[in-house]
């Protein structure tokens, strides 16, 4: 059964959620037991080259949540609003419409009170939304540990309900002190997804290609690599290539050969 937002918000307290990233049809066919897909706009890293999520747009997002939808997968679609699509609420309804006509079932916008009116006309519009407080990617200066200070842990825990009030469904929690983190789960009705944010959160979301050792440029401590897929698919391309340059590749097994009396048929027609 497709996963709905309502069966995310019930597993609060009853079972841990799990999401990744999904930019593409192949690897999302691949995840197909996670609870949530994310088509994050980390794929502006991972999957376009850039060195951050700024250059992400619109039509890029679109593009990678129809792949994802063509997976035809039981998992939620959460998309994210790229930079600049949310700046006012006509432009984030507008937005959000058009990643829901490309296949999300919700959306994702960064930051805090300063998207309350935005998050709270986007739920009024039947849109659902995932919050995400922490580090902000689209606008942090430097990707570092967020709510250290109490000071700061205050802002972030008035936040968490600023956003819950506003209607999010869930909130992610980006590179947040567990002791906070632990604070916000208990505090708001609604799940917490973590991401560097330790075990208490109610669900954890990584990134594929960090999970799967594939993303080298960047190497988060908290992103725990369940393979070394980088160094499985080197050591593939580099048999492919030897096995080419010394003619061990294409075999019998991977060639079409004509039927042998057309092959007689074909060689007296060309003499
Ligand atoms: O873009 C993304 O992948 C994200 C996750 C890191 C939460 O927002």
């Amino acid at each position: 059964m497709p996963k709905t937002v309502k069966d995310i918000i019930q597993m609060k307290s009853n079972e841990k959620i799990t999401v990744l990233t999904g930019y593409d049809s192949t690897m999302t066919t691949l995840c197909d037991n996670v609870d949530v897909i994310l088509v994050g706009d980390s794929a502006g890293m991972v999957m376009l080259g850039y060195d951050d999520t700024r250059d992400v747009t619109m039509e890029d997002m679109i593009r990678f949540t129809t792949a994802v939808k063509n997976a035809k997968t039981d998992s939620l679609i959460v998309t994210d609003l790229p930079i600049n699509s949310y700046e006012t609420e006509d432009s984030a309804i507008t937005n959000s419409k058009r990643l829901v006509q490309a296949g999300a079932h919700a959306v994702k916008l960064e930051g805090g009170k300063e998207v309350a009116s935005i998050i709270k006309a986007l739920v009024d519009s039947d849109i659902p939304v995932m919050g995400h407080l922490g580090l902000l990617p689209q606008t942090a200066e430097k990707y570092s540990v967020q709510a250290k200070k109490s000071e700061d842990a205050v802002a972030l825990i008035e936040d968490a309900k600023i956003l819950q009030e506003a209607g999010v469904f869930s909130i992610v929690l980006e590179m947040v002190t567990r002791d906070v983190t632990e604070i916000i789960t208990k505090m708001v009705k609604v799940p917490t997804i973590g991401i560097g944010s330790g075990i208490d959160c109610d669900g954890q979301v990584l990134v594929v290609h960090d999970m799967l050792g594939m993303f080298e440029k960047i190497k988060p401590k908290f992103a725990k690599r369940y393979l070394n897929l980088s160094e499985e698919i080197r050591n593939a391309v580099n048999s492919y290539v030897n096995d080419v340059k010394e003619k061990r590749f294409p075999e019998n097994d991977h060639t079409f050969s004509m039927e042998k009396d057309e092959l007689e048929k074909l060689e007296k027609e060309i003499v």
